[in-house]
């Protein structure tokens, strides 16, 4: 459709409404790449106004010509005087966003000459983050969406989230990782296994608003994963060295408190926990 020209455009449109229902006006979709001027055709030779307004609302108008001059009612839709004198009435829209995706139409001295509704390509992108790293996906849609992962080895899709109306509902395991700062979603920790392809879907018409491919690479895993666990001793050893200092003392045999012991052997335990895991989590990443 973009590539065409507008007089072909408008042949493939005829075509297509001799094939529609003559009961029911046809409406045309026209699809825009998000940000990029688009154009919604409509040919008539107007002896007196055009313009273009909501299919639902002609007096929510948009642009209009008369003989004179053309006019831009709303900031983004023009239409060219020039271009209006040759019988072209056509519609462009500068900056197209999710918001102007609507049914509209053209009409020449108040009779219908087309009705177009305008879509919105799916956005593909593709994303590289490093394990342990945030994904953020862009939700700014104003209906409600889902989110949705594909993994690379399997043709299944999960429903992971909800966004409506700018709240974030999630699956359990997903929950206590997720965060919704409209219009960004982020997806915490990413681990090397959850590469795949996240899309963002209307939840109505299931149409694919975004479809982001999303690689996590490894490079920082093996720093990361160990990273967390020399954290841990290394906040310890902060807050705690007078503990610390007991402990060397305790070493020597001079100094005898339980509580502090006890501190240390649940402290101690915990670190084991940690590196053990962390230890299998390579391992298994290692294949070893
Ligand atoms: C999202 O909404 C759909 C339909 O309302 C529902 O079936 C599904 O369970 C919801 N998913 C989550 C993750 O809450
Ligand atoms: C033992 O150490 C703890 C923590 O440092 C301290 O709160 C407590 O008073 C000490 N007990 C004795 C008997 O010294």
């Amino acid at each position: 459709m973009q590539s065409c020209s507008v007089h072909h455009c408008v042949l493939f449109l005829l075509t297509l409404t001799l094939n529609t229902d003559p009961g029911s006006a046809a409406v045309f979709p026209i699809y825009a790449t998000l940000h990029r001027p688009v154009t919604l055709p409509c040919e008539a030779q107007c002896s007196g106004r055009a313009t273009w307004s909501l299919d639902s609302n002609r007096d929510d108008v948009f642009a209009q010509c008369d003989q004179t001059s053309c006019t831009s009612v709303k900031e983004g839709y023009e239409m060219s005087y020039d271009q209006f004198k040759k019988g072209d009435l056509s519609l462009t829209i500068t900056k197209p966003d999710y918001s102007m995706r609507k049914t509209y139409t053209c009409e020449c001295d108040y009779s219908d000459v087309i009705t177009v509704n305008l879509r919105i390509f799916t956005v593909f992108s593709a994303v590289q983050v490093k394990t342990g790293e945030d994904l953020k996906l862009d939700v700014s849609v104003p209906e409600p969406v889902e989110v949705i992962y594909r993994s690379r080895d399997s043709a299944d899709d999960v429903q992971i989230c909800n966004v409506t109306q700018r709240s974030l509902q999630c699956k359990s395991e997903y929950t206590p990782r997720t965060s919704l700062s409209y219009p960004e979603l982020t997806l915490r920790h990413m681990e090397r296994s959850e590469s795949g392809t996240y899309i963002i879907r209307n939840l109505n018409f299931k149409e694919d608003i975004r479809v982001y491919a999303v690689s996590v690479s490894a490079e920082y895993s093996v720093y990361s994963g160990v990273k967390s666990c020399l954290q841990r001793i290394d906040t310890w050893c902060r807050t705690n060295k007078e503990e610390q200092n007991n402990c060397m003392q305790q070493a020597s045999g001079r100094v005898e408190n339980i509580t502090q012991v006890q501190n240390m052997v649940t402290f101690l335990g915990e670190l084991e926990q940690c590196c053990k895991d962390k230890k299998n989590e390579l391992k298994k990443y290692m294949g070893i």
